[in-house]
Parts: C-alpha cells; structure tokens; sequence
C-alpha cells in the first residue's frame, strides 16, 4: 500500500477532520481564530488524525466521535508545536513563519494554552472517561518531555537512554494515544488495545528518531523549518549521542563549543557534518528507528487481516523513508 492509497481510504474523513479542526477553534476572541486559520492552512502531514482513523476502522468503529477525536489530537498536536517553537525560538514551521515569529511570544504562549483547553473541552463532549484519562496523561507526558529536555539543554553528557526517555515521552505517547483511543472505539479488548498502544509508541520512537535525523541529513525547503537547528538549540539528539561516544576529545569540545555558543560561530558546520559522517553517526541513528519501526510493525500481530491492517503495516516504513 502507498501512503496516497492509505490517504484515499480516508479522503472523506480527513476532509471533515478539517473543516471540524477550523469548527474547534473558532472563538470570540478574533486573535484566536486566526492563529486557529492559520494552523489549519499551513497544513502539516496530518499523521496522528490518520493513525487515529486507521485504528479506529481496524476495530471496527466508523464513527462521528473518530472524526471529532481525530480533530482534538491535532489540536493537540498544535498546542504542543506552538509552545515547541517558542521554546526552540523557531521561526519558520511547516515552510511559513512560526506562529511566535508572527503574533509574538506572549500571545503565542495563550494561544497554545486556549488549543490545550478546547481539546479537553471537545474531548469532554464524547463523555468517555476513558479517553479523557488518555489525552490528560499523554499531554502531561508530552509537557514532561518537553521540560526534561530543557533541564539537559547546552549539556553534552546526555545518554541515549536520555534521549529516548525524552523522544517518548514529547512524541511517542501521543502516537501511542492515537492508537489506543481508535481501539476504545472500536471497543477493542485490552489485549488489542495494548497491542495498538504498544504500535503507537514504536512509531512515534521511529518519528522522532528520523525527525532528529532529518535535522542533519535533509534541507529546510524540503523540511518546511530549519535544520542542523538542534545543536544550536542546544539539543543533544540521538545522531549527537552516537556521534559523541566515539569521537576524540577534542572532536567532543567542537560538538560543545557548539552547544555553549548556540550557534556556528567558532565551530563551522561543516566541521560538526563531517564529524558526524565519520562515526556514521546518522546512520547509526537510522538503524534505531529502523529497529522502532520493525517492533511496530510486530505488535500488530494478534489483529486478523483487513484492509486497515495492511495500511497500519505499511506506515512504519513511510516514516523510515519520509523527507518531511
Ligand atoms: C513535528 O511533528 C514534531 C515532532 C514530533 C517531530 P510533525 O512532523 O508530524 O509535524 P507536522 O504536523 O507534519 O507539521
Ligand atoms: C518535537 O521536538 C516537538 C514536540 C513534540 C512538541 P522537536 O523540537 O524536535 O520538534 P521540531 O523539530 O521543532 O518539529
Ligand atoms: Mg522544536
Ligand atoms: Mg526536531
């Protein structure tokens, strides 16, 4: 399956996702809905909305309410992007300016916190309690994450099991939240509902895993934001970390003087880039994603054959092969 055919079998729903996204953020408070507009027409790759309507259809749920979830997770999504950039000082995302970089940083800041409330209060409306105690504890997960990696920022001793505790927590439990909440739908078993939990949580190791890949090995048209950006946003990625368990002394003081001095300035980054092809260090980073991607793949097991298995099969090496 292409991910174009995967995309057809929800060209409908991913169309009312939409319009109910726009719906979700209208607000008397003009500055709000046009942050709201604008969100929704810079596009993005819609990821975590499919991932919900895929596993929501593979347990058998045709429902309105997936629809209307699929629209909170991508709200969700945006609340934690316009926070990410300001935090990042980010001013390009998804190819245009970053929402901070347009309105300013303090009425970014309240835009994410309304998008945060409004998906709680669309969430509320399916009375589930089951799906409320999903999105609150990966929202706290993600803003977890998020703060983890601040304490460590600018700090070369990160460890990989620092970075993946981070990865997982910032991106892979709201993929995991996606899954799981298609299978509460569906009124999965809990045995397939930790089967999808258990594939979200892959996935979104392999996606953040290739995103901080692409930081180094892709270019900012392509990527709609900027790249070889983490080192200077102080951030040690996994690509840094492989990077840095082999390289010489003096290799590691120019990977730090990058992350002190945020920026390229006495260290150049063609010397950061070479340094990182001769420890092979992307493509030591590739093989963890890769290896993400074949657990997904293997979660799915105990789920008969159907159309949408086939589709959630096919996903792990779209996010292995994607460019943006
Ligand atoms: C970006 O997510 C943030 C990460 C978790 C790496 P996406 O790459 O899904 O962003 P959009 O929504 O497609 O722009
Ligand atoms: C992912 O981290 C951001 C969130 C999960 C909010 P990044 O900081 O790597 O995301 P990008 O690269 O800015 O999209
Ligand atoms: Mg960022
Ligand atoms: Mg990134």
């Amino acid at each position: 399956m292409t991910p174009q055919q995967i995309f057809n079998l929800f060209k409908d729903e991913l169309q009312e996702v939409e319009r109910e996204f726009v719906r979700q953020s209208e607000s008397s408070v003009r500055t709000i809905s046009d942050i709201g507009k604008y969100l929704q027409e810079s596009g993005g790759k819609r990821i975590r909305p499919c991932l919900l309507l895929l596993c929501s259809r593979l347990c058998g749920c045709a429902d309105q309410a997936a629809i209307k979830l699929a629209a909170v997770v991508e709200f969700i999504h945006a609340a934690t992007l316009v926070h990410d950039d300001i935090i990042d000082g980010a001013e390009t995302r998804r190819g245009r300016q970053s929402v901070n970089r347009k309105w300013g940083s303090q009425v970014t800041v309240l835009a994410g916190d309304w998008l945060y409330m409004q998906s709680f209060a669309v969430a509320l409306q399916q009375r589930n309690f089951q799906i409320l105690d999903i999105l609150i504890d990966l929202t706290q997960r993600m803003v977890e994450g998020e703060l983890i990696q601040l304490t460590f920022n600018g700090n070369r001793r990160v460890t990989e099991s620092d970075v993946l505790d981070i990865a997982r927590r910032k991106t892979a439990y709201l993929f995991s939240g996606c899954a799981r909440i298609g299978g509460v739908l569906g009124n999965a078993s809990s045995e397939q509902q930790a089967a999808l939990a258990q594939y979200g949580l892959a996935l979104g190791l392999a996606f953040q895993t290739v995103d901080d890949i692409l930081d180094f090995s892709s270019n900012a048209a392509i990527l709609g934001k900027p790249v070889v950006s983490d080192l200077k946003e102080g951030k040690v990625t996994l690509p840094l970390v492989y990077a840095m368990e082999q390289c010489t002394a003096d290799e590691g003081r120019l990977i730090e003087t990058v992350l002190q001095e945020r920026a390229f300035k006495t260290v150049s980054q063609s010397q950061i880039l070479s340094l990182m092809a001769k420890y092979r260090a992307v493509e030591r980073a590739r093989e963890m994603a890769r290896h993400f991607a074949a657990e997904a793949g293997s979660a799915l097991a105990l789920f008969p054959h159907s159309l949408f298995k086939e589709a959630l099969e096919a996903i792990p090496q779209f996010v292995l092969d994607r460019e943006n």
